[in-house]
């Protein structure tokens, strides 16, 4: 970084799609205020593309040049922050490995990449005492990153529950308050800029699970690899159940959570129903919330924008400018230790909450009574359990909610449903938060 005070910071961008655009659009509307702040000038210099012929929706900056070589910003001595916003893993870590050899602070907004190779990333930064700051990889414009790094930094976590997937909580939102089927609703997140490069990461629960893995690490100073997270995505979520759902009193969410129990981590990705009442229910479209509870702040709410252009370059913007400010000392993961332990988590057979389970069954007499014989075998108990509408082709829906039931139980009532004949394959199960 150029040390001299008030000589401008020199940017090298790294990816001019939807956040890079949105990045380059403050950067120039906001560039006065940005001077007042840091006292001195954010300057762009080059942009890395995949095609530096395509069309752009947005100016550069006169005398800003296009580049489809990366060696071209990590190289440049004029440079002196990398912000990478392409995506994807390989050519993102090459480029952003290369950035810390060379002496250059690295902010980014790919929490695929620091959810998958994070470690090997943040040692190396730490080893050359540069920054590598991640605020935008983690719900789009909320400061969450900063907030369990510093603002949270002397509480014990004891627990985070978030929507953290902007094009997921769109598509439920538009499923459930405009009837829009899934495939459109996809399709319009993607179209407004809120979906990955690759929509299953969104639809599949992935995305939501790279930033949760984040949050831990952020939160309890572990690591967590994917392949140990539990994940379930949204495709399985159907109008039918959101309706029935609704009669109940929930919303589906797709919730990332973790809490301790035990000294053990608990934690996954997955559809929820969430009680009407909870404010996380409220939250709608491509927005993302985060409740944290601290031992000592108690229970704290961020809520805003979880994706697209702008809400996504004011966090890459507040991280290029943490790093601009003069005698700043890079804290990245927020603990010393690096590499950091390997996280301790629980079994999910023994992770405990309500579950919401729909079966679809042949309407005659003694059903009800098996699978409430079933439940009771497996010690689950039940809270409600309505059998819906009118019977189709001679079967009828029947659903239960539960109390809180350990998901071993809940495994065994299902197993024991794919081999009563009366039961319709493919029961619906969801767990309750
Ligand atoms: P995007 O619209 O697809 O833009 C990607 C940009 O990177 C494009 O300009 C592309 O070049 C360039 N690029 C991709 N691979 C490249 C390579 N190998 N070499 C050189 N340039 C390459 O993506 P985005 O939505 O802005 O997302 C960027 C990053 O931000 C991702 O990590 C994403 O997970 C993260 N993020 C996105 C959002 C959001 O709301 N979209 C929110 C938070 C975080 P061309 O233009 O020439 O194709
Ligand atoms: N695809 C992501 C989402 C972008 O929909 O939340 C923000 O990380």
């Amino acid at each position: 970084m150029n040390a001299v005070s008030d000589a401008p910071v020199r940017i090298g961008l790294a990816g001019f799609g939807t956040v890079g655009s949105g990045l380059v659009t403050i950067l120039e509307r906001n560039a006065d205020w940005i001077r007042r702040r840091l006292g001195r000038d954010l300057v762009l210099k080059k942009v890395l593309v995949r095609d530096v012929s395509k069309p752009r929706a947005v100016a550069l900056p006169e005398g800003v040049a296009l580049t489809a070589d990366p060696d071209a910003l990590v190289t440049d001595p004029e440079i002196d922050i990398v912000v990478e916003l392409m995506g994807g893993i390989d050519a993102a870590f090459a480029l952003i490995h290369k950035a810390l050899h060379a002496g250059k602070h690295v902010v980014t907004a790919n929490k695929a990449l620091l959810a998958e190779r994070g470690p090997e990333l943040f040692a190396l930064a730490a080893q050359k005492g540069l920054g590598l700051y991640y605020e935008a990889s983690c719900a789009g414009a909320i400061p969450i990153v900063e907030t369990l790094k510093e603002s949270l930094a002397g509480n014990r976590i004891k627990s985070i529950i978030g929507i953290l997937n902007g094009t997921a909580n769109y598509i439920l939102s538009s499923m459930s308050d405009k009837g829009l089927p899934f495939a459109d609703a996809l399709r319009k997140a993607q179209e407004l800029g809120y979906a990955e490069a690759d929509p299953t990461l969104d639809i599949e629960g992935l995305d939501a699970a790279h930033k949760l893995i984040l949050l831990i690490r952020l939160a309890y100073g572990q690591n967590l690899p994917l392949s140990r997270l539990f994940v379930e995505g949204i495709t399985r979520v159907t109008p039918e159940d959101i309706r029935f759902a609704d009669e109940f009193g929930y919303v589906i969410k797709l919730i990332g959570q973790v809490h301790e129990a035990g000294g053990k981590l608990v934690a996954g990705v997955c559809p929820m129903l969430v009680h009407k009442d909870f404010l996380l229910a409220s939250v709608k479209g491509p927005y993302n919330a985060v409740r944290v509870e601290g031992d000592a702040a108690g229970s704290i709410l961020l809520h805003g924008r979880g994706a697209g252009d702008l809400p996504t370059g004011s966090a890459v913007l507040a991280d290029i400018m943490a790093l601009s400010r003069v005698g700043v000392t890079p804290n990245n993961t927020g603990f010393v230790t690096e590499p950091l332990p390997d996280a301790d988590v629980l079994d999910l057979d023994d992770a405990v909450c309500p579950h919401y389970i729909h079966f679809t069954v042949k309407d005659q007499a003694g059903v009800m009574a098996a699978i409430s014989k079933s439940m009771g075998v497996h010690g689950v108990s039940i809270r409600q359990a309505v059998q819906k509408g009118e019977p189709e082709d001679g079967y009828v829906p029947i659903v239960f909610l539960t109390h809180e039931a350990p998901e071993r139980a809940i495994r065994g009532v299902l197993d024991d449903a794919a081999d009563m004949a009366f039961i319709k394959p493919g029961t619906v199960h969801f767990r309750v938060l």
